[in-house]
């Protein structure tokens, strides 16, 4: 049994063998060649021949059992190289099924960027089910002619420099407008000479990630341009408390150029203890809770002593598995609508505890105005007064004439009819006493409207008094009434005109009498004094009357009777042109109005009232002579 040779063997005996069997040959050959020679070459020619037989005899029989040798050894290699063969093509089956199951793009293409070779993730991408599809196609064929041609010039790159490119990140547009990332490595591809044949390329779609980085990309600047420019306060801390971002506004409060510089430090780096010891505790037991702080008004105090205020909201800041790793906050500054507030509440106060003195102030304006109401009625009831006697007087001047001439004509027809006929006579008697009442109206009309100049004299009060009284002394004794005079001696003299002083206590007199029907006393007073304020000021309404200076010296004059009195509602009105209680034939209502008229000429004053034990007191005061 033959060793079975390895192939070199089997190789090297194969040559040996056709090398041995070619020299053969061409001896064979020349032996022919010299077959026609002579005899005794002939038997010499013979005896090689035979020779030459035997010899291959012998190599014929030695050839045929190597021949065999090799052929075993060449089936054995044919079922080696069939199992290489199996071995080989189950690897490809594998590698090719692991190609086709990864979900990154692989791809071959030659020197003409032509593809070679790829896998199913690469022929989706291009659009088409099957690798087979692409192979001896370009990328134009699926892609846009710009895009192809972006590949191919990496491609080329690669190519020409011999060197991969490593993890570049390439954006494919499609034709539907979509875009598609991919991560790429390509390196060249060499045949068994080391020759660049084409590149290799694998590429991971990184769509979704660059899609999600975009996303991300974009909210960070959004939340960038919230940090930057919102005006309330943002902060993130740990777990202690240390600022790990902080936004601009806070950064501005704080006085740094960057908010980066806060990174590390604490409230107390920043505030008075005041301020940031509370912060720091508000904090410390949102961690402990997780109970955020919501709007909660904060006092900020600052190292220079500057106070400001702010709404803070905090909550506890949380990491993917929910555990606490610190808090962020937000702080509004309400430094201003604090200030406000604490003004409002201030001038609240202010305004409560100056309400009792508005209310005061209110009650004096109250006052005040009613003084004034009243003033005002005065003053219109003075102007109604001067109108009525200027209407008065026109009637009582035009009256007055004709009066006159009646009352001549009637004392002509009295004196005419002697006693002749008694009945004429009594009717003419009545007829001149209603004249005269009418003239005396005119008079007092005219006494009380016109005003007429005074004939001022020095005089004595107590002089005209008693004149008056005795004018009256008829009707005194008549009504039983008892005349007292307490009389004050060396009264100081006063300006007086006497005809219209003793028409004023002609007038009071009269009044008294008819006041006590029954008799009774009148009482005549007069005295000096000094007036006191409330006195001076007591005719301040009374446009007519002059006003008096306080402590100056008067003369009074009182009229007293012990008569009815005059009612409450009638005593307001006595003054009044024409008011009179009395039946007609006895009052003309005009004898207090034309008594205050003189009286205030003079510049004094009048006024009545009911004395408490009964009847009327009419007191006078007059100035004093300078
Ligand atoms: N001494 C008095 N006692 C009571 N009433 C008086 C007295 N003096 C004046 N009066 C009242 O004042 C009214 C007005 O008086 P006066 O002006 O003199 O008019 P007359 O006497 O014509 O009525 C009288 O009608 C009377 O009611
Ligand atoms: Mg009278």
């Amino acid at each position: 049994m033959l060793r079975s040779m390895t192939e070199e063997e089997a190789d090297s005996t194969r040559t040996g063998f056709l090398r041995r069997f070619s020299g053969l040959g061409s001896r064979v050959r020349s032996l022919l060649a010299g077959a026609s020679c002579d005899t005794a070459e002939r038997k010499q020619a013979e005896d090689k021949l035979r020779r030459t037989h035997d010899e291959l005899e012998q190599l014929i029989q030695g050839g045929a059992a190597q021949l065999k040798a090799i052929n075993e050894t060449l089936q054995s290699q044919v079922v080696q190289r069939q199992r290489a063969e199996q071995a080989l093509a189950e690897e490809r089956n594998l590698l090719r099924g692991l190609i086709d199951n990864l979900p990154d793009r692989i791809y071959v293409r030659d020197r003409q960027c032509r593809y070679l070779n790829d896998n199913i993730a690469h022929a989706q991408f291009l659009g088409v089910s099957t690798p087979d599809s692409v192979v001896g196609k370009s990328a134009a064929d699926f892609m846009p002619a710009a895009q192809a041609e972006q590949y191919e010039a990496v491609d080329r790159k690669i190519m020409e420099s011999n060197q991969p490119l490593l993890n570049i990140e390439e954006v494919t547009t499609r034709s539907n407008g979509t875009r598609r990332w991919a991560l790429t490595t390509k390196m060249p591809l060499h045949d068994a000479r080391g020759n660049v044949v084409g590149i290799v390329g694998i590429s991971r779609d990184i769509t979704q990630r660059k899609e999600t980085e975009l996303v991300l990309a974009k909210q960070r600047s959004q939340l960038d341009a919230l940090m930057d420019n919102i005006p309330d306060a943002i902060y993130f801390k740990d777990r202690q408390s240390r600022f790990t971002l902080i936004n601009r506004a806070q950064a501005d409060r704080f006085g740094l150029a960057d908010p980066a510089q806060a990174a590390g430090k604490t409230d107390f780096d920043f505030f008075s203890k005041e301020h940031a010891q509370p912060a720091f505790d508000d904090e410390q037991e949102l961690i402990r809770t997780g109970q955020p702080v919501v709007s909660k008004e904060e006092k900020e105090t600052w190292p220079d002593g500057h106070e400001t205020w702010v709404s803070t909201t905090k909550e506890p800041l949380r990491d993917q598995a929910g555990k606490i790793i610190g808090t962020f906050g937000i702080s509004r500054d309400i430094t201003a609508h604090k200030k406000s507030e604490d003004e409002l509440k201030f001038a609240y106060a202010e305004l409560e505890s100056n309400r009792g003195k508005l209310i005061e102030a209110l009650d004096n304006l109250k006052k005040s105005h009613e003084q004034l109401k009243a003033a005002q009625l005065q003053l219109i009831q003075a102007e109604k007064l001067q109108s009525v006697g200027r209407l008065a007087a026109g009637v009582a001047h035009e009256v007055k004439n004709p009066l006159a001439i009646i009352m001549l004509g009637l004392d002509y027809l009295a004196s005419e009819l002697g006693s002749k006929d008694a009945t004429t006579l009594q009717v003419i008697n009545d007829t001149q006493k209603a004249l005269k009442r009418a003239d005396s109206i005119v008079h007092g009309l005219l006494d009380f409207a016109v005003p007429r100049e005074l004939d001022l004299h020095d005089g004595q009060i107590n002089e005209v008094v008693d004149q008056s009284l005795q004018l009256l002394k008829h009707q005194l004794e008549m009504g039983h009434i008892v005349v007292v005079r307490e009389l004050k001696n060396d009264l100081p003299m006063l300006h007086l005109d006497r005809v219209k002083t003793q028409q004023v206590f002609i007038n009071l007199f009269l009044n008294a009498i008819q006041a006590m029907p029954n008799g009774g006393t009148l009482t005549i007073r007069t005295y000096t004094k000094h007036l006191d304020p409330n006195e001076a000021r007591r005719d301040a309404g009374d446009r007519s009357a002059e006003h008096f200076r306080d402590g100056e010296m008067v003369v009074v004059a009182e009229v007293d009777d012990t008569g009815t009195g005059i009612p409450a509602e009638a005593l307001a009105k006595v003054f009044d042109p024409f008011f009179t209680t009395k039946p007609a034939g006895q009052g003309t209502g005009l004898g207090l109005t034309v008594t205050q008229k003189i009286v205030e000429l003079h510049g004094g004053s009048i006024s009545v009232c009911n004395r408490p034990e009964g009847g009327v007191r009419i007191t006078l005061i007059f100035r004093v002579r300078e």
